[in-house]
């Protein structure tokens, strides 16, 4: 418990208009307020470090979705590493730090009860608490989840994933290649191609911007594709589909080269090609949200934290300096302007 203080004022980022397509900084506002008073039961929580991630693209839209859009001339959406500065729940105290969703703003109000991850810097295994936000947290869930439920790689399949510098597809490689798979990344521009091969040990990796990209495919895999984890969508998946082996598994966990679409895309209907494959090669075809198989996160928690703490399993970050940089931040990953997991410093 502590003393209410309220010199603190708010800075918080809402959403001013729908975007039609890409967003653009118009699409959000920055505005000030006093910092809430937290009532019985809740805490006042300073935001260390703001999340930025796909699916913030959907919420921008009022499509009907698995989670609700956020409404105009409000807080946008975010999961946050945040510090206790003021309690009144007995089991949190100023100076704490939790996991929480306090959004694109620098102070939130939350129900103590609902902030069930604290961060013990041991338990981080020497890592940035913002390691909560990316590989050891819901990106990292992401991966471990769909490939523990649906990928279920084997010893000398061969695995394919794009967006594969980023937290979901570096995890889902490098575990790939921990249950004894052949992996191959795919990612945009050299030097992440570079990052997947050098660093996190892939056994091949392509740029999807190459003009040569199917064909370089395909000579990846020379013995087809038994798991692709679909990020993308987009001329990827096109490249992917006639690769796909007979009972070969397909996690759909993201489309983000879609996510700013207005309509379908021009060309030939492909629909039945699709389904064909998927009867004739008796293909597994399963789209899921990572929260689905939320009884796994214990287990993740333990597994992972091994890994990190052994130095087995890689990450690397991309941190935005400062709130107002949030939007410029998000825009830009949707484009891959990132370079690991993006989060902002926020105080
Ligand atoms: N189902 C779930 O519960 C769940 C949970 C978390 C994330 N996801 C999804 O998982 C995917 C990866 O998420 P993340 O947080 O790890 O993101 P991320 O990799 O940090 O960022 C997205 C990356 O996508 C790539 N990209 C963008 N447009 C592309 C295109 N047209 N074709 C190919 N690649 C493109 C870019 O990398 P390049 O430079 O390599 O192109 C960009 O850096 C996203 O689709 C996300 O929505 C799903």
């Amino acid at each position: 418990m502590s003393e209410h203080i309220n010199e603190h004022f708010n800075t918080r980022i809402v959403l001013a208009s729908r975007p039609h397509g890409e967003p653009t900084p118009e699409n959000f506002r920055l505005e000030r307020a006093p910092a809430p008073t937290p009532h019985a039961g809740q805490v006042l929580l300073r935001t260390r470090f703001l999340s930025l991630d796909p699916y913030m693209r959907g919420r921008m839209s009022d499509a009907k979705s698995y989670a609700p859009p956020v409404e105009i001339d409000e807080v946008m959406v975010g999961r946050t590493v945040s510090e206790v500065v003021e309690s009144l729940h007995p089991g949190l105290a100023p100076g704490d730090l939790v996991t929480a969703d306090a959004g694109w703003q620098t102070y939130a109000l939350a129900e103590g009860a609902t902030l069930t991850r604290k961060l013990n810097l041991p338990d981080l295994a020497g890592a940035s608490p913002s390691t909560a936000l990316g590989v050891y947290g819901m990106p990292g869930f992401t991966a471990y989840a769909g490939l523990h439920e649906i990928g279920k790689p084997k010893a000398g399949e061969t695995l394919v994933v794009a967006a594969a510098a980023g937290p979901v597809g570096a995890t889902v490689g490098q575990i790939a290649k921990l249950r004894g798979a052949r992996v191959v990344g795919i990612a945009g521009g050299a030097a992440k191609r570079d990052y997947l091969r050098d660093e996190l040990g892939f056994d091949v990796a392509l740029d999807h911007r190459d003009p040569e990209f199917a064909a370089q495919l395909q000579a990846a895999c020379p013995d087809g594709i038994d798991v692709y984890f679909e990020n993308v969508g987009g001329p990827v998946f096109d490249a992917v589909l006639p690769l796909l082996n007979d009972f070969a598994r397909v996690p759909v966990c993201g489309l983000i080269a879609h996510y700013s679409d207005t309509d379908l895309p021009l060309g030939q209907d492909r629909m039945s090609l699709l389904t064909q494959l998927i009867l004739k090669r008796r293909l597994t075809v399963r789209g899921f949200i990572q929260r689905d198989f939320i009884a796994l996160y214990p287990q993740f928690l333990r597994e992972m934290g091994a890994w990190l703490r052994d130095g087995v399993i890689k990450y690397r970050e991309d941190v935005v300096e400062g709130l107002e940089n949030a939007p410029q931040g998000l825009i830009g990953l949707l484009k891959g302007e990132n370079f690991g997991k993006r989060v902002v410093r926020v105080s």
